[in-house]
This record gives C-alpha cells, sequence and structure tokens, in this order.
C-alpha cells in the first residue's frame, strides 16, 4: 500500500462497517510494526483488497481485510490472506490473531476455511451498530 492508494482504499471501504478514516489510514502506513498489503489490478487501475495488521515478535494481529464490493465472492480475499500468511510465515511468526463482527458470516467463513477457530469473544466490542467481536487464531 502507498500513500497516493489512500484516496481510491476510502471508497473501497465506504460501503463496510467500521470503515477507516483517512487520518487512522495515514497512521497505519507508519507503524513501524504495521504491514499494509493492496491488491491491485494494474489494467483496470484498481484496488480490488486491502489488509493491514502488526507483527509482534512471534505473533501477528490482522487488523482489517476489505475486499471490492464488485469482486466479492471470486477469490480475492483469500488470495491476499494467503499471501499474507505466508508473508507472515517469513517474518517468523507462529501465531496469527484476529477479530471480527459476530455477525460477519462471510468472513468468519472465509477465516475458518483458512485454518482460523474461534478463541474466544468480547461483549459490546463494535459500536455503529454495537455487536459483539469474535475472536479467532491460526498457527503458521
Ligand atoms: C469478507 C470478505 C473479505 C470476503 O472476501 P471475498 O473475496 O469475497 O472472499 P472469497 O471469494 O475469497 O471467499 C472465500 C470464502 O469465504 C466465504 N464467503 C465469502 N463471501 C461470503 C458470503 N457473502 N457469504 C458466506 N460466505 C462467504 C466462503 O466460504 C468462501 O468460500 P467459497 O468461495 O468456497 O464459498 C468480503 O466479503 C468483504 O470485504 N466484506 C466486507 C469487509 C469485511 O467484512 N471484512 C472482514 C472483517 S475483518
Amino acid at each position: 500500500m502507498r500513500p497516493e492508494d489512500i484516496p481510491a482504499i476510502l471508497v473501497l471501504e465506504a460501503d463496510t462497517l467500521s470503515a477507516w478514516s483517512r487520518e487512522h489510514l495515514e497512521d497505519e502506513l507508519q507503524q513501524p510494526a504495521g504491514f499494509q498489503f493492496v491488491v491491485r489490478n494494474a489494467a483496470l487501475d484498481m484496488i480490488q483488497a486491502v489488509l493491514y495488521g502488526r507483527i509482534m515478535a512471534d505473533e501477528a494481529e490482522i487488523l482489517k481485510l476489505s475486499v471490492a464490493e464488485s469482486v466479492r465472492k471470486k477469490g480475492v480475499g483469500s488470495q491476499i490472506l494467503d499471501f499474507v500468511l505466508n508473508y507472515c510465515r517469513t517474518k517468523g511468526v507462529k501465531n496469527c490473531f484476529l477479530e471480527l463482527r459476530a455477525s460477519n458470516t462471510a468472513a468468519r467463513n472465509l477465516y475458518e476455511k483458512r485454518g482460523f477457530f474461534r478463541v474466544g469473544s468480547r461483549k459490546n466490542y463494535y459500536d455503529e451498530p454495537v455487536e459483539d467481536a469474535i475472536l479467532m487464531q491460526r498457527e503458521l
């Protein structure tokens, strides 16, 4: 992800819950422990997916995964997740964590297909709308 990608990412995320602001994205690019990847369709000059996270010692956390609505259910989310899990392995990560809205069946299915399993929950963790979070983990 490059700073000049931010306007396109704001559009990509506009229809998702818990979308990040421009300031939040700019801050994320400065995080020393952060990683930020996009799937870019160069021919269409389009960003199709984004994934941000952090690596702390041998643990990684996925903070955000979004796929553009027009290309969902075509394997793009799986593709960028596979890429990031491999990237984390090369950095010595042994465990990967994430949290998601309890109602987010699409994301939960995607993560379960990639070997993540539920390890806990957080009551009323999200707002707008208020909702519990499910915590998931997988070993790498
Ligand atoms: C969740 C999300 C990232 C999935 O991306 P995607 O590119 O559509 O996912 P894929 O095409 O790789 O699908 C992989 C698996 O996920 C599951 N899945 C994806 N979309 C689904 C849906 N709408 N309903 C149920 N399961 C779904 C399926 O199990 C699918 O496997 P299959 O194709 O064999 O059925 C995408 O819907 C999205 O960006 N949603 C909004 C943001 C979000 O919720 N992010 C995750 C929170 S961290």
